[in-house]
Order: structure tokens, then sequence, then C-alpha cells
């Protein structure tokens, strides 16, 4: 396709506040306003906290990402903005900004589902012009997998905008894992920077910890147990060491990244070799960590399946992933002008939630 294509996206899903602007599939603008310092405070987010910092900063946001791309509202094509799934009180904030913006200019909305922004994360270019991955060098299928605060799901993938979910976690997401071990073992919130850093200098053999699920011969996962185990664990080592406890922290950090990387990979591997995808795509806040990366890299070699994970920069919440979901929604003319019918969608599914 020759013709360009200027997207505005807005992300105000949960505690980052982003607008980005893409040519096609290429980065010209992604602002990210973090609410982390606000957060952390109370060690998990807080909605309405949430709203607030959403209502405070979104203006700024695209403000800048207009600035940054060096655009003004004429070049625009569409605005793309996350209904679902998220917090509904940050939900509101940028759909209701989105709508206000679309009927201002006359332009289509676009809705995004937010996972579907996570699971295509790794196609996008950055402001370089680079490619993870050039979408004509790998016939479909494709296997999916998002990692972030809320979601573990292994997705299979027909066509970008054609999901089935193939497993998914039954309880807890492998970033709640990282973050309620986190809390326990003091380290603060969120938690899954803080024990990669922590997990460099420990041994990852230290600490026997659970695969939960392992052995169950369907693609779901389960982090509840191993986080069950992680309290137990911490607190009779906390009372063995009393004040020493703080020497094993880097060696108890490792052991479980080393756990949640191999929970994810066994499952993974297991759908790549019973469903042969062409490649695999790996997405969401989790996808960050370079152990996991390495290990599931490592493990693809072996069975001749490339493995594709976003630039680092766009593995946490950013408008730069939903305007990609956007713009192969455009091109498949899935937009609207009827503002009025959207609504947020707080736990809208990849499969049940497309906007049609
Ligand atoms: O995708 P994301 O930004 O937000 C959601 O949509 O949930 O993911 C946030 C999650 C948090 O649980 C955070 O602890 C985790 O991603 N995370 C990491 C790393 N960086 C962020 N987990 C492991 N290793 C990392 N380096
Ligand atoms: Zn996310």
């Amino acid at each position: 396709m020759n013709q360009e294509i200027f997207i505005l996206a807005i992300d105000t899903s949960c505690d980052d506040t982003s607008v980005a602007i893409l040519r096609n599939d290429c980065v010209m603008a992604n602002i990210v306003s973090s609410q982390v310092d606000i957060h952390k405070e109370w060690g998990g987010v807080v909605p309405h906290l949430a709203k607030r910092g959403h209502q405070q900063y979104l203006d700024q946001c695209i403000e800048m990402a207009l600035h940054r791309s060096r655009l003004n509202w004429d070049k625009i094509h569409a605005i793309a903005v996350t209904y679902g799934p998220g917090l509904a009180p940050a939900l509101e904030v940028g759909l209701q900004k989105a709508k206000e913006l679309a009927k201002e200019h006359h332009l289509p909305l676009v809705p995004v589902n937010h996972m579907e922004g996570h699971l295509l994360s790794c196609l996008l270019k950055n402001s370089s012009g680079n490619y993870y991955i050039r979408i004509q060098d790998h016939p479909l299928p494709w296997l999916g997998l998002t990692i972030s605060g809320g979601h573990t799901e292994l997705i299979w993938i027909e066509a970008i905008g054609t999901y089935k979910i193939l497993g998914r976690t039954l309880d807890d997401a492998a970033g709640e894992a990282f973050d309620k071990v986190a809390r326990m073992l003091g380290l603060g919130y969120p938690g899954g920077a803080v024990i990669e850093a922590m997990a460099k200098k420990g041994n990852p053999k230290a600490y026997d910890l659970p695969r939960p699920m392992h052995n169950s011969p369907n693609y779901d996962f389960s982090f509840s147990g191993l986080k069950t185990a992680c309290l137990y664990s911490t607190d009779s080592l906390k009372q063995q060491l009393q004040d020493k406890f703080a020497l094993v922290v880097p060696d108890y950090c490792a052991s479980l990244q080393e756990a949640i990387a191999d929970t994810l990979l066994i499952k993974l591997k297991r759908a790549a070799k019973n469903q042969q995808p062409k490649a695999v795509l790996v997405g969401g806040g989790v996808s960050a960590n370079l152990r996991i990366r390495a290990k599931f890299r490592t493990a693809f070699r072996k069975l001749k399946i490339p493995v594709y994970f976003p630039y680092r920069c766009f593995c946490m919440d950013n408008g730069a992933m939903i305007a990609l979901a956007g713009y192969h929604q455009y091109q498949r003319g899935k937009i609207t002008y009827n503002y009025d019918t959207i609504d947020r969608v707080p736990y809208l599914t990849l499969e049940q939630g497309l906007f049609t």
C-alpha cells in the first residue's frame, strides 16, 4: 500500500497515559506519562487516582505527540483509542477525549482492544525505520503469547484481526506473580523490573519453586500456587535468617524468575509443537525480561521457529501499539463515525471483543 496513513492513538487503560502517532506502521511519536510514583505508595494501581492522573496529563501528551511528529490535525486520518480491557474509570478518560477530538476534527474513531496492541507490538517499526519482524517475511498463521500485569494468554493468529485463545491463566497473570512476590520481598511496586535486576546477581537454582500446571495437557497457566509457595518459603526464610534475609533476596529473585520463565515456556513450546506456527510473537510488560527472552530464543532455535519480542520501549503500556492495531483495523474498514455507540468494556476479550 503506497498511501501514507497517519493514526493518532490514545491509551489510558491502566496507570500510564500514552499518546502516539504512527505513519503506517512506523512510530513518529510515542509519549508515555507514567503514574508509577503515585501508585507505588499504595502497592498497586488505585483506579480513581489513575483516572485523575489521566485527566491531568492527557491533553499535554496529545500536544507533545503532535509537536514531536511535526504534524497538525489536518494530516491525521483517524483516532484510535483503547476501549478495553482495563480499569473502567481510566478507560473512560481516553475514550471520552478520543470522541471529543474525533467530533471536533471530523475523523473516524477506531476502538482498539488493548491486548491486540500488546500482541502486535513486535510488528512496530521504530522511529529510525527498523523492523523486528516484517509481516511479509513470515506467512501466517502465528502463535502469540501476551504476558502483562493483568493477562497471560496463548493466542492463535489466523490473520491480523482473527484470533483464537488457546489458553490463558486461570488465576494470576505472570506480571502479577512478579509484582506480588516483589511485595513479599519488600522490593516495592511494580516488581518485574526490580526482580530482574536483583536476579542478575543470584543463582536461579538456589530455591526449588513450583512450575504450576506443567503436567496438565492443556495450554492454560496458573500462577497463584507459585505465589502461595513463595509466601510460605519467604516467611520461613525471614524467621530463619532474621536480618540476614536481605542476603538471599538475589537468589530468591533468580529462582522466581526462572520458575515463571519455565512455566510460560512449557506451554508455549507445547502449543508451538502441536500447532506448527510460522512465527511466535511475544508481547506485554513481562516480555521486557531479558532472561525470559534468552530462554525462549534458545528453545525456539531448537524448534526452528522464529520468535519475536517488541523493542523494549514497546513492552509496557504504550500508545504506539494501539496505533498499530488501529492502523490494521483502519485498513480493514473497522472504523466508526457513530461515536456515541462506543462504550468502554473493562473485561473485553480478544475473541469476543473485536470491534465489528
Ligand atoms: O503490559 P503492562 O505494562 O501492563 C498491563 O497491561 O498489565 O505490564 C506490566 C507488568 C507488571 O506486572 C510488571 O511487573 C511487568 O509487566 N514487568 C516485568 C518487567 N518489566 C515489567 N516483568 C518481568 N521483567 C521485567 N523486566
Ligand atoms: Zn498492557
